[in-house]
């Protein structure tokens, strides 16, 4: 099933992304050309994937884990609906929303 992808930085500069329910989110942000590092590519030792899901789209999320959790203490700017992008997987939805704690 397809997923419309929105990608909001902190100016409301906003790109549109054509993705697949259950395509991981930092690969989605990747194959959209955005500046977001995942210098671990998953390993959950960098927490330089943060971002910040719509509240709405984050209660349909597998909860975090203790060490996702972990990490996420260690990132800037964290706010109530933070995830790792590395961890999240689009769940079955139209529309998911993405806040991006810096500028695209
Ligand atoms: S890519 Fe390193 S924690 Fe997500």
């Amino acid at each position: 099933m397809s997923v419309t992808v929105f990608f909001i930085d902190q100016t409301q500069h906003k790109v549109t992304y054509q993705a697949e329910k259950g395509d991981k989110l930092l690969d989605v942000i990747h194959k959209a050309g955005l500046p977001v590092e995942g210098t671990c590519d998953g390993a959950l030792t960098c927490a330089t994937c943060h971002v910040i899901i719509d509240v709405d789209n984050f209660s349909q999320l597998e909860a975090a884990s203790d060490v996702e959790e972990d990490m996420l203490d260690l990132a800037f700017d964290v706010a109530p609906t933070s995830r790792l992008a590395c961890q999240v997987y689009l769940p079955d939805c139209e529309h998911f929303t993405v806040y991006f704690p810096q500028d695209f």
